[in-house]
């Protein structure tokens, strides 16, 4: 059954133990970071969802702060009625790869939406008292997180929803020196727009309409449904609309209700709608800004936007994420939409894939359903490793690292897939380097162009099944306790040892 929105979801976790309610008072102030540790604390160990009721120097303490909603592989399957990654990965792929399953979205009247609840109108716009403001780590600005970002192309009318980071710039500290006008500070903001290679979507509408010289509308969507924020995170094709997505995700189509200051249609149970338009030719520096892949960003430029309306519920709800050295709270819930966009192209062509994990640190393990005599061919796994490059998709051709591994090895423990390297691999054989490969944005050890990002990258693939036939006729047997004979000695000691 799919989620009515943020809350709902938020209720299960509560039901199931996995949400807290804080009164332990956390600094949220530029320059003080409590956030980011606490983040890695509840990282360490797999840590419940909070909501963090009783924060010190916040802007507005009556909206509480939801913080690590998706910290975990199990909690990022529950968005999409799942609990095992796998089932996970499985629905989202076979749904991202059958547009016959999604869901075309409901139009609600304004009444029925609960996001319409309190209007701030245009003249009364002051982000520093109506947006939530918090600060990680060493950032000079405080980043919404919590919103998916809605344009439509300004040619063909079509729809996309990404989740884009947006800035803000009330008490920010400029990463070179100068400083944001009371104007920046109150009424506008920046869009992460072009941050995701070859680009993101929006990024794409923004720049159609620069050619065109149309303005372009945008509306910002924050907490919603979790799982139309798992389909906003996907790289679903250029043209095709999220929102549809989302509905054969969630087995329901999305209620969707009308800006009013903008032609767009957001969710209607979302908590915050943030409408606005971007500003034609102004671009702002901003920064420091901490990436998924666990480095600072220093200076960032990007587009801006001025807002033309806020609108939010009732007691809304704010939520807010950082990015650090991985695990982060968001990493599975990014990371889940790549796994599913890999699985989904390489299952269609190779039926032996079973699994694709993408590890926080973004290192591709494909697993297999078969592995020695058993492989199509000699080299399989190598004929995987080229698949994986050349999936469909955004993301495969920017896999730095890939790993093929047989069923027996768990993909998602490094220990198997060490164990897997050092026993069935030899290095110059059993690897390939691929040294025109596309570059992951935002990888600090890739040379970077003159626009500031890397575009190609080096590659190496590891190709760890069981070289029968190409290398012997047989394997030696694997010693390994069965499972279910450990499970049998647990209950024989039960008692005992603990
Ligand atoms: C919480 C969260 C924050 C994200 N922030 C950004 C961002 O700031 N910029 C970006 O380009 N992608 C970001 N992403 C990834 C994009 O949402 C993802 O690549 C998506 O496919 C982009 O949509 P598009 O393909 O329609 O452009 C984020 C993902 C998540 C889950």
């Amino acid at each position: 059954m799919a989620f009515k929105d943020f809350r709902d979801y938020l209720k299960l976790l509560d039901e199931e133990g996995q949400l807290k309610r804080i009164e332990v008072p956390f600094n949220v102030e530029l320059g003080t970071n409590e956030l980011q540790p606490l983040m890695r604390y509840l990282a360490e160990r797999d840590g419940p969802a909070l909501i963090l009721q009783n924060l010190e120097g916040y802007n507005t303490p009556d909206i509480p702060l939801v913080f690590n909603p998706f910290g975990t592989r199990e909690r990022t399957a529950m968005t999409i009625g799942c609990r095992d990654p796998l089932e996970t990965k499985t629905k989202h792929a076979k749904t991202l790869a059958d547009e016959s399953v999604w869901l075309d979205p409901n139009l609600v009247n304004r009444d029925d939406a609960p996001c319409k609840d309190v209007v701030i109108e245009k003249a009364d716009i002051a982000l520093d008292k109506q947006l939530p403001h918090v600060w990680f780590g060493k950032e000079g600005a405080s980043y919404i997180t919590g919103g998916l970002g809605i344009t439509k192309d300004p040619e063909t009318g079509e729809r996309n929803v990404g989740c884009y980071r947006v800035g803000q710039f009330w008490k920010a500290s400029h990463p070179t020196g100068g400083s944001y006008s009371e104007e920046r500070q109150t009424k506008q903001l920046l869009v992460f727009a072009f941050w995701n290679p070859p680009a993101s979507h929006i990024g794409f509408h923004l720049a159609k309409a620069v050619r065109m010289g149309k303005p372009l509308e945008v509306a910002f969507a924050c907490q919603c449904d979790p799982a139309i924020h798992m389909a906003a995170a996907t790289g679903v094709p250029f043209g095709h609309d999220e929102f549809r997505f989302a509905g054969g995700l969630r087995g329901a189509p999305v209620d969707l209700v009308k800006c009013d200051t903008v032609d767009l249609e957001v969710p209607a149970t979302a908590e915050f709608v943030i409408e606005g338009v971007f500003l034609p030719d102004q671009e702002e520096t901003i920064g420091w800004h901490s990436n998924p892949v666990g480095y600072y960003d220093p200076v960032q430029v990007f587009p801006m936007m001025e807002v033309t309306r806020i609108t939010h519920r009732k007691n809304p709800l704010w939520y807010a994420t950082m990015e650090m050295i991985p695990p982060f709270d968001h990493n599975y819930i990014a990371l889940l939409p790549v796994e599913g966009e890999v699985l989904s192209d390489l299952q269609r062509k190779i039926p032996e894939v079973k699994d694709v994990v993408v590890t926080p640190n973004m290192t591709y393990i494909v697993q297999l359903s078969v592995d020695g005599a058993a492989k199509p061919h000699a080299e399989f796994g190598k004929y995987v490793l080229h698949a994986v490059w050349g999936a469909a998709g955004r993301w495969g051709r920017t896999a730095k690292i890939v790993i093929v591994v047989g069923p027996d090895v768990d993909p998602y423990d490094m220990n198997s897939i060490e164990w897997a390297i050092a026993t069935r691999v030899q290095p110059y054989s059993d690897t390939i380097i691929n040294q025109s490969g596309q570059a992951m944005v935002l990888d600090p050890s890739a040379i970077k162009g003159h626009h500031g990002f890397p575009v190609t990258s080096e590659q190496m693939g590891i190709d760890a099944t069981i070289k029968v036939p190409e290398r012997f006729s047989e394997y030696q047997e694997v010693s390994m306790a069965d499972p279910a004979d450990v499970a049998k000695i647990a209950d024989k000691l039960k008692g005992v040892l603990d």
